[in-house]
């Protein structure tokens, strides 16, 4: 046997393997959710080992930490007392809030630390959903756009770079830019998650911030797992309502569609690695099944191969440390 075509001579050393290296990672591709709570004390999440929800102080600290490593960005998530949480969530646009409140301190630290906030109502919601419930039990779309339209000027106001919308309600990323534009933030980004999907992948991170559903699930505003047209339909209209970034959300699961809006896109491509892969990965990892490391940068640079520019990973600290 004498093949002329030898792929194997093109992994033959470290040097010529990185030659024919494709994809690579880097800090600037991370950006690092954080949990925040009011309490002094920083507070493990058992689902999530490594993951706390910080006390202000102790957020201080690891934003400085993963400053100090080259993590550039970051996104925050508030654990918000139980006696805060209403029905239509007004806690959500407080201009003394958790979250407008961190962001301030934040900023008077590190001017340049790029810091991304989550638009939704369910750290807010007595009824744990991304939206409003009426009486019927059914999510209210447009009421729901104007809260969060309050909570994306109040994030605006007090400092933030670029907002999130999470909640998957329709026409928000369009009110949320024309309400940005009208108080002069003209340089807010709106980064919409897309393709957002009804994941039992966000498990840990609702428990993390105590916001499961008190009733039903989150199937009628979030996708169904099995569809991948749709999320290009929710890329038109984001594109369409002036969206300048997309989310695909979780991501290992979803490659493919991270795919397909990579290629019918010129925007850049975000994607969320979830709660759930954390802990997937990190209950392997602690239990010695997966070598931690490798598993971690390979789950990344495949998120990356599929089309992604840029990762939200509860991993970034750790693997910009190990850059
Ligand atoms: C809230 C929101 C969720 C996540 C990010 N923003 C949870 C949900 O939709 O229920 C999940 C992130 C994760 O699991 O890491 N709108």
């Amino acid at each position: 046997m004498h093949p002329t075509q030898r792929p194997r001579r093109n992994r033959k050393s470290a040097t010529i393997r990185g030659y024919c290296r494709e994809t690579h990672l880097g800090r600037e591709h991370l950006v690092y959710p954080l949990f925040i709570h009011e309490g002094s004390d920083d507070q493990p999440i058992a689902s999530m080992p490594g993951c706390h929800r910080w006390s202000p102080d102790g957020l201080l600290k690891e934003v400085e930490a993963a400053h100090h490593v080259g993590v550039g960005s970051i996104i925050l998530f508030p654990a918000i007392d139980e006696s805060l949480k209403t029905s239509r969530g007004e806690e959500s646009s407080n201009p003394e809030g958790l979250v407008p409140n961190t962001i301030r301190r934040l900023k008077s630290q590190w001017p340049d630390l790029t810091i991304l906030t989550d638009v939704a109502l369910d750290p807010y919601s007595s009824d744990g959903h991304d939206g409003i419930v009426s009486p019927e039990g059914t999510i209210l779309n447009d009421e729901t756009v104007a809260v969060l339209t309050e909570q994306a000027l109040c994030h605006a106001r007090a400092g933030a770079d670029i907002v999130a919308p999470s909640d998957m309600m329709d026409g928000r990323v369009s009110a949320i830019r024309a309400a940005l534009d009208s108080e002069g933030f003209q340089d807010v980004s709106i980064l919409s998650y897309t393709a957002k999907y009804a994941s039992a992948f966000y498990g840990p991170f609702r428990d993390a911030l105590d916001s499961a559903p008190r009733f039903g699930d989150k199937k009628t505003y979030q996708m169904d797992p099995a569809n991948a047209r749709e999320a290009l339909r929710e890329l038109r209209l984001d594109e369409a309502e002036g969206a300048d970034m997309v989310m695909v959300k979780p991501a290992g699961p979803y490659l493919d569609v991270i795919r397909r809006i990579r290629e019918a896109t010129t925007l850049p491509v975000f994607a969320y690695q979830v709660s759930g892969e954390y802990a997937m990965l990190k209950g392997a990892c602690e239990r010695g099944w997966l070598d931690e490391s490798r598993a971690v940068m390979e789950s990344l640079l495949s998120i990356r191969r599929a089309g992604a520019d840029v990762i939200l990973t509860y991993f970034a600290r750790q693997i910009a440390e190990s850059l």
